[in-house]
């Protein structure tokens, strides 16, 4: 079975692991917490970074940084990970939904302003799959309304955008540098991994502070054990920041791999009839995280179908997200309730991603494309 991700470890990841184990810095203190937290700021030209234990919990995290009020508004695709939703939920705001663009599959942002209401807070603008979202018009919505950004950037390490915003010339600009808050996931499947891992990125002092303290407990400088807010345990340990210090030093290794992943499987899939391949938009340098694919609907197959097939012939792969709108557990809770998205729902039962591991071989990339070549020939 050709697995849709396995991640790629090397030596260095190894020592710097067995340094903390070495020396006994294992718990959440310790050199490469701090080292990780200014390298990865720096690479995506932040001034702060926040490690924390997870993706789902930056965005938690960003989102009770930035003081929601019950009944606060966040705006979102609802093309994403429930992640999205929860961050918002857990706060007491109201996730808010808009469909995905039909060629990138990112939020369509031209659906932002008519949701924007009175109560709205922040847009949370969700990369998918390596592709950026179209942020210009992200970022004037958000100056012109006064609204915070929340931008999930867990799917995109090292993809840029092509800004033409505030200058004469357009400027290549790395995702994760466009958030009031920018958060990372640092999952196995991630492009750099920490194994289970986040981070959120900010440039505003007082934001940072109020993200550290969330992640730990919200003790108080003043007096150790003493709280005046409510935080959460949710730190990282040197062990994991130890792995991302390693992987963050070729990251750019990693990144030419799965340029070649992406420009490989487009190669091979162009032309198969029926099959939609990820596009890479000009003002855009996707970084093909998963090389999703989207069947036509006059296939005649949806994507479990043709998950069953590629499977006999030994390919795993992978649903796309089923959108937010059509979760039963909103639906209990009487969210989104009669809303529809059309191309969400496509691609959500039409939709899979091949095989997009760093460990990928060209033999097993080559396999992948002759087995979706023969059920769809
Ligand atoms: C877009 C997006 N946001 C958030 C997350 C959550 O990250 P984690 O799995 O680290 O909690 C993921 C996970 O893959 C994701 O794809």
């Amino acid at each position: 079975m050709i697995h849709v991700n396995e991640p790629l470890l090397g030596q260095r990841d190894l020592e710097y692991v067995a340094e903390c184990v070495r020396t006994g810095w294992v718990s959440s203190a310790g050199k490469f917490i701090e080292e990780f937290e200014e390298k990865w700021a720096t690479y995506c030209c932040r001034r702060f970074g926040v490690a924390v234990s997870n993706g789902t919990v930056a965005l938690q995290v960003a989102a009770s940084s930035l003081g929601l009020k019950p009944g606060d508004e966040v705006i979102m695709p609802s093309f994403t990970i429930i992640s999205c939703a929860l961050a918002a939920i857990y706060n007491d705001a109201v996730p808010v939904l808009v469909d995905c663009d039909p060629q990138t599959w990112c939020m369509d942002v031209q659906q932002i302003k008519e949701k924007i209401t009175a109560r709205t807070r922040a847009i949370m603008p969700v990369h998918i799959y390596g592709h950026p979202v179209d942020m210009d018009p992200v970022l004037d919505l958000a100056e012109k309304h006064n609204l915070a950004i929340i931008e999930d950037a867990a799917e995109v390490h090292g993809a840029e955008y092509l800004s033409k915003r505030g200058t004469s010339q357009s400027v290549w600009r790395r995702c994760g540098s466009f958030g009031t808050l920018s958060c990372f996931s640092f999952y196995a499947n991630k492009l750099i991994t920490t194994g289970e891992g986040g981070m959120i990125l900010t440039d505003d002092p007082n934001l940072a502070e109020k993200a550290r303290n969330l992640r730990n407990l919200c003790f108080q400088a003043k007096r150790r054990f003493y709280h005046d807010e409510l935080g959460f345990n949710f730190r990282l340990t040197n062990m994991q920041a130890a792995l991302g210090v390693a992987q963050l030093e070729r990251i750019e290794d990693i990144i030419a791999r799965k340029r070649w992943m992406g420009r490989e499987y487009s190669r091979q899939l162009a032309g198969v009839s029926g099959l939609q391949l990820p596009v890479e938009e000009q003002w855009a340098r996707s970084v093909y995280w998963m090389y999703g694919v989207v069947l036509s609907e006059t296939s005649g197959m949806d994507a479990n179908a043709f998950a069953e097939e590629l499977k006999k012939r030994g390919v795993e792969t992978r649903p796309f997200f089923l959108g937010l709108h059509e979760q039963p557990v909103f639906h209990k809770r009487e969210l989104f309730l009669r809303e529809r998205y059309p191309v969400a729902e496509r691609i959500s039962r039409q939709g899979l991603y091949l095989p997009s591991g760093l460990a990928l071989t060209e033999e097993q990339l080559n396999k992948v494309c002759q087995a979706v070549h023969e059920v769809l020939s």
